[in-house]
């Protein structure tokens, strides 16, 4: 039977020592709270009701996608109060409800399918995931009787033997809705914390005499609870090792998988080099064969086979073309388009311009608003003058234009093909085909000046003062 999902995202996280609510939080290149809602996806879930308080509107955004409903708690009296706020979904089930924690974001589907089987094997009332951990401090801790899970101690409400277990409550639950109802409406708040935990439903269940069951997670690591940015820092090594290896399998090599971030949404071809210190973020497919050197960022960005991305570059929303090469030190800004086997150079950035087949933009330069032909050679410090203060204007270059160095093309204008703009010119007129362009001041030679100048200066230095 199909369970119904609620999820437990309406604390602030306080020992996040933070303005932004905990299930905000950046994790692996999207929001904590997305993680369990993206590993509930796939058991198929009759309805997924988020719980939220803390910045609610602002967590109901990043949690919203298709078959996901919010309920809000409007004081964080706990998370037995909490799951309460979901009643009418939770009266609604016609199969198991499951409920997770928004900050536990390493559990596997797999873990939850068999959480939930277990559950309808033994019949339960309430069936917890647990796991063996080396360092237990800050979860539940399992009590059990036999095999028997009687209840769960929190960490401020344990004495030192208990606080010795260390068995903890991962803080996901399947449970028979019609049970945890009547249960949470008994259960109180005379603890440590004062408030209304849900683990409590665990000792209600044995009251009752019903079964209660648990599933030991096979890795502890998948029960991490994120409470404090060093947790956080725990959970995106955990999902960095996890990604990376299944990339470095798939035929991509990492010569230092630790220093290398790859975006849940990324597409890597194989025999890809990543080198330390690259991340790969957002929708960014990189072909087959490319190398990608140290320090380099690519966003949301297509990248062709066979292509070279030296160090310390940054790509945003760009095509690389195959065979194309970019860096060291090059920015790509939105709606750069570089072609086959283009080159672009050292301290070049280009914004929103296309480079035709094997162009180079070597050295120094900015190419802004512009489309440039194939063949195109554009010398040291060119620069595009797309911008007259009050609105962009756009620079077309024509095929095998040899634009010379330092030389400026006020937009709008036009390089026609195979022309030729002579070193420092400032363009302000349109080019024709064929033609040089050209614009400086005459030069001069004076004959003997700089020897001169020398032997002046000698006379001043030499002088008594
Ligand atoms: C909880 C469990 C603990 C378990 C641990 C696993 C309780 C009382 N304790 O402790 O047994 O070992 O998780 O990680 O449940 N939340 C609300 N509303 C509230 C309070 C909390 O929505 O009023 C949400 C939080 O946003 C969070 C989740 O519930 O996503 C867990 O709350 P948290 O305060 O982190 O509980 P823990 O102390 O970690
Ligand atoms: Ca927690």
């Amino acid at each position: 039977m199909k369970p119904t999902v609620v999820i437990l995202a309406a604390g602030l996280g306080t020992r996040m020592k933070s303005g932004l609510a905990k299930a905000l939080h950046p994790l692996a290149g999207k929001p904590l709270v997305r993680h369990v809602l993206d590993t509930v996806a796939s058991l198929d879930p009759e309805k997924i009701v988020v719980v939220v308080g803390h910045q609610a509107e602002a967590v109901s955004a990043a949690a919203a996608g298709p078959g996901i409903q919010t309920a809000i708690q409007s004081e964080q009296l706990g998370t037995g109060h909490a799951v309460l706020q979901a009643r009418t979904a939770i009266e609604a089930a016609s199969g198991p409800v499951l409920i997770l924690c928004a900050d536990t974001p390493l559990i596997m589907p797999d873990t939850l399918r068999s959480l939930l089987s277990i559950h309808e094997k033994k019949r339960a009332a309430i069936t917890l995931l647990t796991a063996s951990v080396q360092d237990p401090f800050g979860y539940g801790r399992i009590v059990r009787t036999g095999a028997m899970v009687m209840r769960v101690v929190e960490e401020k409400d344990a004495t030192a033997a208990q606080k010795k277990i260390r068995e903890v409550n991962a803080g996901v639950y399947c449970v028979d809705g019609k049970f945890l109802l009547s249960a949470l409406a008994s259960v109180g708040n005379k603890n440590a914390q004062g408030e209304y935990y849900l683990p409590d439903a665990v000792a209600a269940a044995r009251k009752l005499r019903h079964t209660t069951a648990a599933l030991i997670a096979p890795d502890p690591l998948e029960v991490l609870g994120v409470n404090t940015r060093y947790d956080l820092s725990l959970a995106e090594g955990v999902l960095r090792q996890r990604t990376n290896r299944r990339w470095m399998l798939a035929g991509v090599t990492m010569p230092e998988p630790d220093r290398v971030f790859i975006g849940t949404d990324v597409v890597l071809g194989t025999d890809t080099t990543l080198y330390p210190g690259v991340r790969i973020e957002g929708a960014t497919s990189v072909g087959q064969g490319c190398d990608i050197y140290p320090g380099t960022r690519i966003t949301d960005s297509v990248i062709g086979s066979t292509v070279t991305i030296k160090d310390h570059c940054v790509i945003e929303q760009s095509t690389v073309a195959d065979g194309a090469s970019v860096g060291p030190f090059a920015h790509l800004r939105p709606g750069s388009d570089i072609g086959i086997r283009a080159r672009i150079g050292n301290f070049v950035e280009i914004k929103k311009s296309i480079i035709g087949e094997g162009s180079k933009v070597n050295h120094l330069s900015y190419i802004g608003d512009a489309t440039v032909g194939k063949g195109v050679n554009i010398g040291a410090g060119v620069i595009t003058c797309n911008y007259d203060g009050f609105e962009k204007h756009r620079t077309e270059i024509g095929d095998d234009v040899f634009v010379g160095s330092d030389a400026q093309l006020v937009a709008p204008v036009r390089i026609g093909a195979g022309a030729l703009i002579a070193a420092g010119a400032t363009i302000t007129r349109d080019v024709p085909p064929d033609a040089l362009g050209v614009s400086r001041a005459p030069q001069e030679i004076r004959e003997g000046f700089a020897a001169r100048r020398r032997k002046m200066k000698q006379k001043i230095d030499g002088k008594p003062k």
